[in-house]
């Protein structure tokens, strides 16, 4: 398989870096909430402002893909008036930045199921996608309804249903067939994971698609998550050495 090259081999001038898919956990509401004696709700609607800063900042550091981790299949299960409140902010969200969203040449999908949404709820995602199809930008996947693993078996799924229909044989999957069939699949992998709030997980966002990625734990929270933390989540990806599981030409020769 091609492997994706980042670094300028030794000698040479750098290249011009390629653009970046990253993708945020965008954790932490609850806490910073907490921490002010307000109720979660508030912290969510913060996180919305904070994922507006770094949707109009994200362009202006080289990022072409930003995937967000809105809602995960596992938070049905918080109290009932807070899962109204998140499924609340996919319309803030919208109502503020689409149009703006539209404008800028940015493409939104949000990605997941839209089982158990509000009919409200799955006209709003529709309908952002259809306006912003055309637009090829920058890219935003809303992670919404999301989980990695349902996303996964979505997937198979799918390359089942295309076996059964006789348009394809299981030999015919692969790797890159496969990752075809995922909701991310019209989007690079993500050079690095961004989870800030200090949990240090991936909690079943973007399984497959994590295999390479560079994991970054921040300790901000995402309501007070700005354009700098992320501009540091970018140094930081920089420093790391991403070998693919091979090993970089220097060492190679020590060893040989
Ligand atoms: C992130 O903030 C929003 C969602 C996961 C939906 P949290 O609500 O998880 O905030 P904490 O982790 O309780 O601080
Ligand atoms: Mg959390």
């Amino acid at each position: 398989m091609a492997v994706p090259d980042n670094t300028p081999p030794k000698g040479e001038p750098a290249r011009e870096a390629p653009p970046l898919h990253v993708a945020i956990v965008m954790d932490g509401n609850g806490r910073w909430a907490k921490r002010r004696g307000l109720p979660r709700t508030l912290g969510h609607r913060a996180g919305v402002e904070a994922l507006k800063r770094i949707v109009e900042a994200a362009p202006g550091m080289n990022i072409r893909w930003l995937t967000v981790f809105g809602f995960s299949t596992e938070n049905w299960s918080r109290p009932a008036a807070e899962v109204a409140e998140l499924m609340a902010l996919p319309k803030r969200y919208f109502e503020s930045d689409l149009a703006r969203l539209e404008r800028e040449g940015v493409r939104v999908r949000v990605i997941g199921s839209r089982e158990g949404l509000s009919r409200d709820l799955v006209k709003i995602c529709g309908e952002a996608e259809t306006r912003t199809a055309a637009n090829e930008r920058f890219y935003l996947n809303i992670a919404f309804n999301y989980g990695g693993k349902a996303d996964i078996v979505a997937a198979a799924r799918r390359f089942a249903e295309e076996v059964a229909a006789g348009r394809a044989t299981p030999a015919d999957l692969d790797e890159t067939r496969f990752a075809g069939l995922l909701a991310t699949g019209e989007s690079p992998p993500p050079d690095f994971i961004v989870r800030p709030s200090g949990e240090q997980r991936l909690s079943n966002f973007m399984l497959w698609e994590a295999a390479y990625a560079e994991l970054i734990f921040q300790d901000v929270l995402w309501p007070d998550y700005s354009a700098a933390d992320l501009k540091a989540a970018i140094a930081e990806f920089q420093t790391r050495n991403r070998r693919y599981g091979t090993v970089v030409p220097d060492d190679a020769l020590a060893a040989g």
